[in-house]
């Protein structure tokens, strides 16, 4: 039997790209192995998102060339935006690589490899998708059960729902290595997510590059009741009158209804990465509604100044993005928001910046993905230069990092005393149990007996730098959110 290893970077996207290709080797008859010496294939699962990123991949296929000529025999498979991205460059450039298969291409990975073991030249399979866009879901759901996972399903799961990208932020990539928008079917979505809940999934997060703008290719999803207020509501919302009229009438709000329906066992239901333009009235409704959705979202704002945030093509002013995330507060008690964003953008002055630390503070983020600007390839801010020096970049990002700190700190700090319902995620060493709450926060505490994939009532004892300690309350105490009907109920008591 051939062993395999998978080294993936980036983000949590390209981590499920590594499971499902994880899956479809064992599949083939391959066996995961941690240990990159011991494996016959290597695969590396790139993000390009920024340079840093790229240069990592470039240092490790470095670091792979010395065990090539080690063991002539080993492939080096390089997978996921950087392939996508640099194709027949970078194979040309390292020649250690056998092959470049993008994101799309994962199902053609078992065949591809044989055809490199029998001695192929090395090649490059970048092909998107298109026409039948494939989502890959989890092995469990294949009816295979030589690809069903021998450990019980962990407490968590993600679900893609879309992928690619029809947004031209113009410091972006995605829209390059990962191509235009491709929705998945609801039915096959709500299918994969009952079976995960069925195997014992307690949280399921859906992905997608701009999640929030699903649409149901196979209209099967209802027509929510309410959708001709929303209708009559976008004067209020200003900006998307100018937009092509689908693009505020996304139909993500519907497919969180259905699938709170089907799958009444889920504790937590996430979504990562959403657009502020579809932060729509329908979808702050869906989390009004919804117990089982997250007291947490991650909205990605990427400057506070209207100036950068034009140049970046974000189609939404800072005043917009307050709107509506005051919006989704107020429908939704104890909502905590983290964010993105990029300094030293093209022409970002310190003035600039210090409009994204005042929309910082006002917003009051919980958690800040703070990133110095890159230049990347196929970006249209290509054009637009560079100036911003390094060290000025530096400067800002830990400026930023000093304030997001401090908001993290008070927030954290102000949940000491609290109780708090934490799903079960993992046990560290002894009878330490890891978990996080509603909104997201890392807990630990104390606890005997099997715990893993409970929501358990904790008290919070102690705000640690990115994580809070807790005593147990009350062990399998509570009935999933999910489970009950109506409009949610206000925050979890605190004491
Ligand atoms: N430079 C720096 N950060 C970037 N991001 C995306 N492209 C770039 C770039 N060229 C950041 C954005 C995005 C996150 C995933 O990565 O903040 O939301």
């Amino acid at each position: 039997m051939q062993n395999f290893a998978i080294v993936s970077f980036g983000c949590q996207m390209n981590q499920h790209d590594s499971d499902r290709m994880a899956e479809v080797l064992k599949r083939a008859g391959y066996r995961q192995v941690e240990d990159l010496d011991r494996a016959q294939v290597i695969l590396l699962n790139t993000c390009s998102v920024r340079d840093k990123a790229e240069h990592k991949l470039r240092s490790e296929v470095g670091r792979l060339g010395v065990l090539k000529r080690a063991r002539a025999d080993v492939v080096i498979g390089v997978a996921g935006c950087v392939a996508q991205q640099e194709g027949e460059r970078l194979l040309k450039q390292l020649p250690q690589i056998d092959l470049m298969i993008g994101p799309d291409n994962i199902p053609e990975l078992p065949e591809l490899l044989a055809a490199q073991k029998a001695g192929g030249t090395p090649v490059v399979r970048t092909e998107f998708d298109l026409d039948r866009p494939n989502f890959l879901a989890h092995a469990l759901l294949d009816g295979d059960g030589d690809a069903a996972p021998s450990a019980p399903m962990a407490a968590t799961a993600f679900v893609t729902v879309m992928k690619g990208c029809n947004e031209r932020c113009s410091f972006c990539i995605v829209p390059h290595t990962r191509g235009p928008e491709r929705y998945r079917p609801s039915g096959e979505i709500l299918d994969e997510i009952e079976r995960l809940a069925r195997a014992g999934v307690r949280e399921v997060t859906l992905l997608g590059q701009t999640v929030n703008s699903y649409a149901d290719p196979s209209r099967r999803l209802p027509v929510p009741a309410d959708s001709s207020a929303d209708q009559t509501q976008k004067a209020a919302w200003k900006h998307t009158k100018s937009d092509r009229a689908r693009l505020d009438e996304s139909e993500f709000s519907a497919l969180l209804r259905a699938i709170a329906e089907r799958a009444p066992s889920l504790a937590r239901l996430r979504y990562t990465s959403p657009h502020p333009r579809h932060l729509t009235r329908s979808l702050i409704r869906a989390h009004q509604d919804l117990p089982v959705l997250a007291r947490h979202v991650h909205m990605p704002v990427q400057s506070g100044s209207d100036r950068v945030l034009k140049r970046m093509i974000r189609r939404y002013s800072v005043a917009e993005y307050v709107e509506r995330v005051e919006a989704l507060e107020q429908a939704v008690p104890g909502l905590t928001l983290s964010t993105d964003i990029i300094v030293g953008f093209p022409g970002e002055t310190r003035g600039d910046f210090e409009q994204t630390l005042a929309l910082v503070e006002r917003v009051g983020f919980v958690g800040v993905f703070g990133f110095k600007y890159s230049p990347r390839p196929f970006t249209p801010a290509l054009k637009l230069g560079d100036d911003v020096d390094e060290a000025e970049k530096s400067r800002r990002l830990a400026e930023l990092f000093e304030l997001s700190n401090t908001l993290r700190q008070r927030h954290l700090a102000s949940l000491v005393g609290s109780e708090q319902l934490v799903l079960v995620e993992g046990r560290g060493k002894g009878e330490h149990w890891s978990g996080r709450t509603e909104r997201n926060e890392i807990v630990h505490f104390s606890g005997e007996g099997e715990l893993g994939r409970q929501l358990v009532r904790v008290r919070i004892t102690q705000a640690n730098k990115n994580s809070l300690f807790a005593v147990l309350v009350a062990p399998h105490a509570e009935a999933p959110p999910g489970s009950s009907k109506g409009p949610r109920r206000l925050p979890v008591l605190s004491v």
